[in-house]
């Protein structure tokens, strides 16, 4: 592992209280701040106090959202440590993400050592009540001042953590979702793929007009036939019909998600049958009017899984299986969760522990 100097924060925040907290509010004492200069390369990595990053108003990332990002979490285990779930996979689709971007790549090793020695440092900021997690996000800016669409000359790599509640602290609810038939995320030959803020400015609307109707995600279609699923909200999607787990072929417009990549790692692993290919929202309708579809669910590193109980589209409308979270759903969260917070064997070898 690297190590990178650190300016230590003079004054430590306050911890919020773990009951209440607010995905994406408050912010630990520190965060990792790396730089890149065209003909020297990525340089001078440092875990610095948390603050402001000073840009001229003509940095690139203002204008063309020239960016990626990243987003994965921090466990505390019961022994009390603090350990990450498969962050190299982050680390790799960072790099995917960049190399879509044209942002320079960062060496692997040195962003993974950056995401461990920050969450080692900020020990202290992994909540330990049940469900409770850091969250971190690594996120690379375009900072060349000039106006211009170009790649830039200059770039910031920063980390930053935060702590969040529970997802599920009610229980988990499944939600109801509905087939967005006019805006689409992304398109083949775009940046589906990748993770870049631009995917998520292009959902907002979409996202807002769910909301309104009393629908908390939208299940996008794909951008060109608008008629193949591609994915739900910020999550990938997954279904269960006639006993085969089916979801989207990773065909470029969809975000290859790290939970997704571990489901279907289980479910093999289980003797489910899995297959990842188009699915058209007309079987996937059709199948619930039939009785077919089993269990529908998204998988995200924020909710893990999130069980589908209702679905609408233009003037179907369907429920999933009663509107109850299924079984083969609920095995999937307790074994993801079981391995993540460290209260069941790791035996994929998914987990780093820290000191
Ligand atoms: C658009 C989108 N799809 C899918 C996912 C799920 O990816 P992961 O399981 O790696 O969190 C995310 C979350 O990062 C996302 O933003």
């Amino acid at each position: 592992m690297k190590t990178f100097p650190v300016q230590y924060a003079a004054v430590r925040k306050d911890k919020p209280d773990p009951d209440t907290l607010v995905f994406g509010r408050s912010f630990t004492d520190h965060m990792f701040q790396m730089d890149y200069t065209e003909g020297k390369g990525w340089h001078d990595g440092r875990i610095v106090p948390y603050g402001p990053l000073p840009l001229e108003p003509s940095a690139m990332v203002f204008h063309y959202a020239q960016e990626v990002f990243e987003g994965l979490k921090a466990y505390r285990n019961p022994q009390g440590k603090v350990q990450l779930f498969r962050p190299m996979e982050n680390v790799r689709r960072m790099n995917n993400s960049c190399e879509r971007m044209c942002i320079p790549q960062l060496d692997e090793e040195t962003a993974l050592s950056a995401i461990e020695q920050l969450v080692e440092l900020e020990a202290d900021w992994v909540p330990s009540k049940p469900g409770t997690s850091l969250y971190i996000r690594p996120f690379i800016i375009a900072t060349t001042p000039t106006l211009g669409v170009h790649a830039a000359h200059n770039y910031i790599f920063a980390i930053i953590c935060c702590p969040v509640g529970s997802y599920y602290k009610e229980g988990i609810n499944p939600v109801r979702i509905y087939v967005e038939s006019r805006d689409v995320r992304a398109v083949r030959g775009g940046t589906g793929y990748a993770k870049c803020g631009g995917n998520y400015a292009a959902s907002i609307r979409a996202g807002e007009q769910a909301e309104k109707q009393g629908y908390a995600q939208v299940l996008w279609l794909d951008g060109v036939e608008r008629k193949y699923i591609e994915e739900v909200g910020s999550m990938n999607v997954l279904f269960k019909i006639n006993g085969t787990v089916v979801t989207p072929a990773l065909t470029g417009s969809v975000l290859p998600g790290i939970t997704r990549k571990s489901c279907l790692e289980l479910l093999r692993s289980w003797g489910v049958p899995v297959e990842e290919r188009l699915i058209t929202a007309q079987e996937l309708f059709d199948a619930a009017e039939a009785g077919a579809l089993e269990e529908a669910f998204g998988s995200g590193t924020a909710a893990v899984v999130s069980p589908i109980g209702e679905m609408g589209w233009n003037d179907r409308h369907v429920v999933v299986n009663g509107g109850q979270i299924g079984p083969l759903t609920q095995r999937l969260y307790d074994t993801l969760t079981g391995i993540q917070w460290g209260t069941q064997p790791d035996p994929f070898g998914w987990i780093t522990k820290l000191d």
